[in-house]
């Protein structure tokens, strides 16, 4: 029942940008632990999150940094192997969070089942915590309905290309901001959206305000201060608003003072501001499936994914996603 694996762990504490040289890969021995209620699992994905670089610093949630050694955060999608726990059987799979690993026991009760007839990497993108983020922002905060014009920054990602293909599932139009041509074609040509506006560009302001035309009734916000700001004034009156994630200042050792000159406009467009925390909607994640499901079979719901092939992949894949160099949900493919 022992079993040897392999674990990427923190050569040393992440002082700043977390880079490959913090990391290092060891083997480890897996004993199984005693008693009932654990699952021996194989992951297949490593889900690599925005979020991850401040847990990695101790600057998320109140939670410590790990210590050098110790597991890294971050959710898997994994196989059941062996099972301690009569809930659960050889050959399920599971989202749980096992470390960056490929083998580990895990408390069953942290496991969650998700089906097996999709893609593996979904329940860590669309159905997973980032598709979540975009779903409950976008239906249950904002409420958006055919009458709406979206603008979405980091819209090549998973939460913004989410939240843009719900507003057009939904009978709406939404424009996305994102940093390249080759990511703009992506939000265009596979997510759908219906323009997006490369902020590399000298002229992107007017390309926006041109797409979105009249005005936009929602922006959600992922990155940050400058785009936060020209979402806020291409907003119609009585606009909505959902702060979700602020990606551009998640290394910023000051704190981000610049941003409170964006907030003008919401007073001046009355808008309505919600500010988004996924883990308030966990409860609520099989509504989420129910509606999400049935689009990624049609074909109208889609996330490019950007996968590091093997468990040696991880420190180079959360380098990318922290320089914001991924394209699509950042995964590592681990069997
Ligand atoms: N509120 C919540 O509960 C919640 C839950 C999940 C995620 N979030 C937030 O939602 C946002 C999107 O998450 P995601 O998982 O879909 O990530 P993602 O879009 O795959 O990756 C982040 C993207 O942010 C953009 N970005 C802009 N400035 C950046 C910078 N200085 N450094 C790194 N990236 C930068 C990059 O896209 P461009 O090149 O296109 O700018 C990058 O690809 C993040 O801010 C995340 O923290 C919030």
């Amino acid at each position: 029942m022992t079993g040897s694996a392999r674990e990427v762990v923190l050569a040393r504490p992440v002082l700043s940008f977390p880079t490959v040289a913090d990391f290092t890969v060891v083997d480890r021995r897996r004993t199984p632990p005693e008693g009932d209620g654990w699952l021996k699992v194989r992951p297949l994905y490593l889900s690599l999150d925005p979020y991850i670089g401040a847990r990695l610093r101790g600057r998320h949630m109140g939670e410590p940094a790990p210590a050098p050694g110790e597991a890294l955060p971050g959710f898997c999608v994994a196989e059941v192997e062996d099972s301690r726990d009569p809930a659960f059987a050889a050959g399920d799979r599971v989202v749980v969070e096992a470390g960056w690993t490929d083998l580990a026991w895990v408390q069953s009760g942290a496991a969650r089942r998700v089906s097996t007839d999709l893609a593996p990497s979904l329940h860590l993108g669309v159905l997973g915590m980032p598709g979540l983020t975009a779903w409950a922002g976008m239906t249950q905060l904002a409420k958006t309905g055919p009458d709406d014009v979206l603008t979405v920054n980091a819209a090549a990602g998973t939460v913004g290309g989410v939240a843009g293909q719900i507003a057009r599932n939904l009978g709406g139009r939404a424009v996305g901001i994102a940093g390249g041509p080759e990511k703009c074609a992506l939000v265009v040509d596979q997510y759908g959206f219906d323009a997006c506006s490369d902020y590399r560009r000298d002229d992107w302001e007017a390309r926006l305000a041109d797409a979105v035309g009249e005005g936009s009734t929602i922006h959600f916000e992922n990155v940050g201060t400058g785009q936060l700001a020209v979402g806020l004034r291409l907003l119609k009156l009585y606009g909505r608003v959902v702060l979700c994630g602020l990606a551009d200042h998640y290394h910023a050792d000051a704190a981000a003072g610049p941003a409170m000159t964006a907030i003008g406009p919401i007073i001046g467009k009355r808008a309505a501001v919600f500010g988004l925390v996924v883990y308030d909607f966990y409860p609520r994640w099989a509504e989420w499936t129910a509606l999400a499901e049935p689009w990624i079979r049609a074909g109208r719901l889609t996330i490019a994914e950007d996968i590091g092939d093997g468990l040696d992949a991880a420190p180079r894949q959360i380098e990318r996603l922290m320089r914001g160099e991924n394209i699509g949900k950042t995964l590592v493919k681990i069997a």
